[in-house]
């Protein structure tokens, strides 16, 4: 299997703590340990640059402690960033930030008509765009993505409140599959999944009750969190290498690596 060398958007943790509750993995009264996190994260960095990948930074901002969660920052492919807009009015500021970092690295940049939260809904596989609904990402942002990118979107409809990203109940690992957590998913959704992915990874929900389906591959190694083992052995099997990395501090935010990483596609060669 050949690895890509990606580029990639992250966000250092500075401002990083639990003090609301938009995802049901947030407790505000639960301890966080808010430097562990900033070391834990900068192994995530580190690990990428290993793997030969480019390691962006955007500046933090005080008072969004969520902002280390770049995959919703947008979704950039072929050289198109389109931006998003929260949900949730504690993330509402993070997306002009993001904007304007797109526009600043020389991005064609488009704004969101609905709610659109980034890649962390928006996953390219192979020709396809899978793009979640059910919990953050409105059904109607689809049809946008689908015509500002030019590649057919297929919808996924979410079910399980835990999973409520796309990004935590599936992972692109190269350009023909993804592993997946079936019951993330509607029973259309799930045949549709069937359909497009016959040889795909089917999760446990152990290893998508540790976020392990929120990892990062280039098509070669995978990096995700230790914790996922019934995962990581599956991914072996099938010639991948895996990677652990401990995000203990920021799953109590509800993220896990893939949260924290947005790709930035260039063109269709480094696709
Ligand atoms: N606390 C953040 C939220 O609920 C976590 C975002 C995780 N990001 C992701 N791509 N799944 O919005």
């Amino acid at each position: 299997m050949d690895a890509t060398s990606q580029r990639l958007l992250m966000c250092r943790p500075t401002y990083f703590a639990v003090d609301y509750a938009i995802n049901p993995w947030m407790d505000p009264n639960a301890p966080v340990d808010a430097a562990l996190a900033v070391g834990q994260w900068e192994q995530l960095r580190q690990t990428y640059l290993d793997l030969g990948h480019t390691v962006e930074e955007i500046t933090p901002v005080p008072g969004l402690p969520d902002m280390v969660f770049a995959a919703n920052g947008g979704t950039v492919i072929d050289g198109k960033a389109m931006a998003v807009q929260f949900r949730d009015p504690q993330r509402a500021d993070e997306a002009p930030a993001f904007r304007a970092w797109f526009e600043a690295a020389g991005f064609e940049t488009y704004d969101p008509k609905h709610v659109n939260e980034g890649e962390g809904d928006v996953l390219l596989a192979g020709d396809h765009l899978l793009a979640g609904t059910g919990f953050r990402t409105a059904h109607a942002a689809h049809a946008q993505l689908q015509e500002v990118f030019g590649y057919p979107v297929i919808t996924m409809q979410l079910v399980d409140p835990r999973f409520y990203h796309l990004d935590t109940a599936l992972t692109v690992l190269d350009e023909r599959t993804v592993a997946y957590l079936p019951e993330a998913f509607s029973a259309g959704s799930q045949a549709v999944l069937r359909r497009l992915f016959p040889d795909a990874v089917h999760a446990t929900m152990a290893d998508a009750e540790v976020l392990g389906l929120n990892a990062v591959s280039d098509g070669r190694h995978v990096v995700l969190p230790a914790q996922a083992t019934d995962l990581a052995a599956k991914l072996r099997d099938r010639g991948y290498e895996t990677i652990g990395v401990d995000l203990s501090e920021l799953r109590k935010a509800g993220g896990g690596p893939k949260c924290c990483t947005l790709r930035l596609r260039q063109g269709k060669a480094s696709k």
